[in-house]
């Protein structure tokens, strides 16, 4: 070894000290890789048909299935803090669900009245999202129309069930909608909306596609929030959380469809999902915080076993690093509050 090498080992290098950026609020604040911008939340909301008052979800503490004035001013506080858009969900009367959801495609369905009275109040202030699936519509609470197996039992018929998507997304571009948003999983619904969409001369209505839909025990409280009537579960279309790769075929196929924006949900037990398909996806890619980790993120906070806002943002910010554009959240306004305060 020569002397110059010899000589460059023996000065001690500085000590390299990650928490120097730790140092204080400001410093963390400059250094920060992350950042959230309210303008890019979804505030998803429940709309009952036939009640006087807002009607809370005992599930989802501060979450209720709204009449059209308490939603009206919900979406007014959201657009005030600067949320992006609303995803409403309809909770149609029991007398009014049938075997094939129908009423989620009339004009005068709780949803697409919704859709209408936010429309015309807020106009492009608020982008106007509706979940276009038919579960909160079927009397058997599946999210497509049933059809007899081969042994005659009841099953969800893809083929049976595009068509009723593609009629109900015609019909909340009627009455409003910016964006509409097929929960279902069923194959080819990107597709069959799209062109449906475009036939009725809704070529601006855009798609956000649920691509990465997992069979989740985490909507739980989102089935007491639209009264849902499903019995058993909803394994053979939505996906198995074993999978990973499976999610980045169901959002290539979404997109090769034609959806303009791509979800991922659950978001927090789905991160490294999330993450990928943040990186293989030319479109905007969302995640939804569901209804089982609102519910237990509230549930542990009001025991006093974690401390609620800081687990709320951390949350948030989670998602955002895993790679989201787009945050659904029944916190979104809460939390765009928070960071203009
Ligand atoms: C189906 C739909 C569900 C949710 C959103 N859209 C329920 C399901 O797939 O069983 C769940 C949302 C949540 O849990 O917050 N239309």
């Amino acid at each position: 070894m020569s002397d110059a090498q010899n000589a460059s080992h023996t000065v001690p290098l500085p000590v390299r000290r990650p928490r120097r950026l730790r140092t204080s609020p400001v410093m963390r604040n400059f250094t920060a890789e992350t950042d959230l911008n309210p303008n890019r939340f979804v505030l998803p909301a429940f709309i009952a048909d036939g009640i006087d008052e807002p009607k809370p979800i005992s599930s989802l503490p501060g979450v209720v299935q709204h009449t059209t004035d308490s939603l009206l001013k919900a979406v007014e506080e959201a657009a005030n803090a600067g949320v992006g858009s609303i995803d409403l969900f309809g909770v149609p009367l029991e007398s009014d669900k049938d075997a094939t959801g129908s009423v989620g495609a009339r004009e005068d369905g709780v949803l697409n009245r919704a859709l209408t009275a936010v429309r015309e109040r807020f106009g492009d202030d608020i982008l106007v999202m509706a979940d276009t699936c038919l579960d909160e519509f079927t009397d058997h609470g599946h999210c497509g129309v049933l059809s007899p197996d081969f042994r005659g039992d009841l099953v969800v018929d893809n083929d049976a069930t595009l068509q009723a998507y593609a009629d109900m997304a015609v019909a909340q571009a009627n009455a409003g909608a910016h964006i509409v948003s097929p929960s279902g999983m069923m194959d080819g619904q990107v597709r069959v909306i799209r062109e449906a969409l475009d036939a009725a001369g809704h070529q601006d209505v855009a798609i956000m596609a649920y691509s990465a839909k997992y069979a989740s025990a985490f909507y739980g409280p989102f089935r007491e929030a639209v009264g849902s009537s499903l019995k058993g579960d909803r394994r053979t279309y939505q996906q198995d959380c074993r999978n990973l790769r499976e999610s980045i075929l169901e959002t290539q196929l979404d997109i090769d469809e034609g959806a303009d924006m791509v979800m991922v949900k659950p978001a927090m037990p789905y991160l490294d999902v999330l993450r990928e398909i943040a990186n293989m996806s030319p479109v905007p890619v969302a995640a939804y915080q569901v209804s089982g980790e609102y519910a237990m993120i509230s549930a542990a906070a009001e025991r006093g076993w974690i401390d609620k806002e800081t687990a709320i943002m951390e949350s948030f910010y989670g998602l955002r690093r895993a790679g989201a554009d787009i945050i659904l959240s029944y916190w979104a306004t809460w939390v765009a509050q928070r960071l203009a305060s």
